[in-house]
């Protein structure tokens, strides 16, 4: 009797507390762990298939990619080619990749000065990562965020590294909500300037200063934004409309059931789906990559001929706007190679050949039974209703690599309202203030920060996250009402899973 009363206690114990008796699921973690100072990055890999000469595009756009912009060609801190010069081996550095090829045109403010900072996890073409503060270095440091103290002071420049960028924390862009007569803003505002560059003797009196981000951010006036990879980018630029479309009416009634809508955002003009960035704001790689160079390295250019910052001062005398275009130099007297066809184009159309022709993530060979049990219920609990598991590109596209492919992207790639807890209160096209497009999942194993603010580096807050209930507007902050969180009724049920079966979910996201 007694015995029986003790099993009885210990069952009602399990029922009522189950986390005192097991463990509780737990994110297994970056997949490979994190980058170790002196360890090169690695280099991705071209999509399998690709022509010769798409191949040698994608190559010279890698390089593109790894070019430490600086003000002007005769500033370059790099000859053609060369390494950056710390490494002082006349050769590309091994650890981190920096070349110079094309023109230099680093703009006057700028978030950072080379494509692959914000983009090299798990590999150069990747989301946002740690590198070494002092690259080439013979004692390397601890890697950590490069907005932190390698990006602001390079090259004796002036800046003051905003609370925002957290010595471990993500590589954050930032957007003001509101300009200070009260109408929307939404556009990014670039977070460093070149003052005080001792490289570039033409810009004495540049006196431009960065924005007050301390005096905004009491305002709750600013929004961030984590960097996205590239991996598999050509693919979904490869997926025509109807197939994203076909796939959304296919879900309709369980869909209606889980309260889960969902609509596409449109490029205003030809009225076709959009869908790179957070918010699905972007129709194309072409478009994005040229707009990256504007917003992110205020390099202007043929598709972005406007510099974000015009100050003369800051402009220096030695470099042309707009300043990224396809050169037709008859000689290389500059030493920029333009004698050669492959340096003829402008870097905003080269960048899109990497981001194009970058392979997809690879999932694990071999998932642990767990990770595959994860996967069934992925789509048991309606994870899959948003974050749709493949798509194919269309048959006929101009480059094989890219036609016919299934892309196993895990992304509906519409918009939803993810309610108040995730809202940015950034309006871009169709998406609202609370929606953003379902990310893609594919690669997310290998990611170290979640969510579009990069606010969580575990995989169960981010996906806690997805619920919000409805809630009211805020005169004072100037927010909006939110309307309860399209997953609500998913999450609700991923919440009832029992412990290994969360882990599992948990397992399967690890093994993308
Ligand atoms: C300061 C960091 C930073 C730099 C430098 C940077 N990016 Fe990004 N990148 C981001 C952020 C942040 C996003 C997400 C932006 C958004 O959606 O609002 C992004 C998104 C992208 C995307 C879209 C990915 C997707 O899945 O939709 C592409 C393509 C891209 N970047 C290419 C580039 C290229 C090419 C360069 C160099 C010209 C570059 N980036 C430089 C931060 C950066
Ligand atoms: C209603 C559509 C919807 C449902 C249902 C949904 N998601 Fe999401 N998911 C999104 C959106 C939208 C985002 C981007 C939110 C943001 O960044 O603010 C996202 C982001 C994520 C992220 C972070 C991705 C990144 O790169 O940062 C993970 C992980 C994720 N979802 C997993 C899940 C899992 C697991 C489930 C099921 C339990 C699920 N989601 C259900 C729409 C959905």
């Amino acid at each position: 009797m007694r015995q029986y009363s003790l099993r009885m206690l210990v069952v009602v114990s399990l029922l009522c507390f189950p986390s005192i008796w097991l463990p509780a699921q737990k994110d297994p973690g970056v997949r490979g762990g994190l980058p170790v100072a002196g360890q090169p990055v690695p280099h991705p890999q071209p999509l399998p298939g690709l022509q010769v000469n798409d191949a040698k595009l994608f190559l010279e756009g890698l390089q593109r990619a790894g070019e430490l912009e600086s003000t002007c060609d005769s500033c370059a801190t790099s000859a053609t080619g060369a390494a950056f010069p710390v490494t002082g081996q006349g050769e590309i550095d091994p650890i981190f990749p920096q070349f110079h090829t094309n023109s230099n045109g680093l703009g006057a403010r700028f978030n950072a000065e080379q494509c692959l900072l914000c983009h090299m996890q798990p590999a150069l073409g990747g989301s946002a990562g740690f590198i070494v503060p002092n690259p080439g270095e013979p004692t390397p440091m601890q890697p950590e965020n490069p907005m932190f103290r390698l990006v602001p002071k390079r090259f004796g420049r002036l800046n003051v590294t905003p609370a925002f960028e957290e010595q471990f924390g993500p590589v954050r862009e930032v957007r003001f909500k509101f300009n200070p007569d009260g109408s929307r803003d939404g556009g990014v505002h670039q977070i460093y300037t070149i003052r005080g560059d001792i490289t570039d003797p033409t810009i004495p009196n540049c006196a431009i200063t960065q924005p007050d981000f301390a005096a905004e951010a009491a305002k709750n006036n600013l929004a961030f934004r984590i960097p996205l990879q590239m991996f598999g980018l050509g693919l979904i630029d490869s997926i025509q409309d109807r197939e994203i479309l076909a796939h959304h009416a296919a879900t309709a009634q369980l869909r209606a059931e889980l309260g889960i809508t969902g609509h596409p955002n449109r490029s205003p003009n030809d009225g076709t789906i959009s869908r790179f960035g957070w918010k699905a704001q972007n129709k194309s790689v072409q478009m994005f990559v040229a707009e990256a160079y504007n917003v992110e390295q205020g390099v202007d250019n043929d598709l972005f001929p406007q510099a974000m910052e015009e100050d003369p001062a800051c402009n220096g005398t030695d470099k042309p706007h707009p300043n990224d275009s396809v050169r037709i130099d008859t000689d290389d007297l500059r030493g920029q190679g333009f004698d050669n066809p492959l340096h003829v184009m402008a870097d905003w159309v080269v960048f899109a050949f990497f981001s194009r022709f970058i392979d997809v993530p690879h999932p694990v060979d071999n998932p642990s039974p767990s990770a595959q049990h994860g996967r069934t219920l992925f789509n048991d609990v309606g994870c899959s209703l948003c974050h749709t598991p493949a798509m194919q590109t269309f048959a006929n596209n101009a480059e094989p690599a890219l036609a016919d492919k299934t892309a196993n992207l895990f992304s509906d790639l519409l918009v939803h309202h993810m309610g108040a807890g995730l809202a940015d209160n950034i309006i871009q096209g169709n998406a609202g203030p609370d929606e953003f497009r379902t990310t893609p999942l594919w690669g997310i194993g290998t990611r170290i920060f979640f969510l579009h603010d990069g606010r969580t580096q575990d995989l169960l807050k981010a996906i806690q996250a997805h619920a919000s209930p409805a809630s009211p507007p805020d005169p004072r902050t100037k927010t909006p009402a939110y309307p309860a969180s399209e997953a609500n009724a998913v999450i609700e049920r991923f919440q009832r899973l029992s412990v290994p079966d969360k882990q599992a979910i948990l397992d399967f996201l690890r093994s993308l």
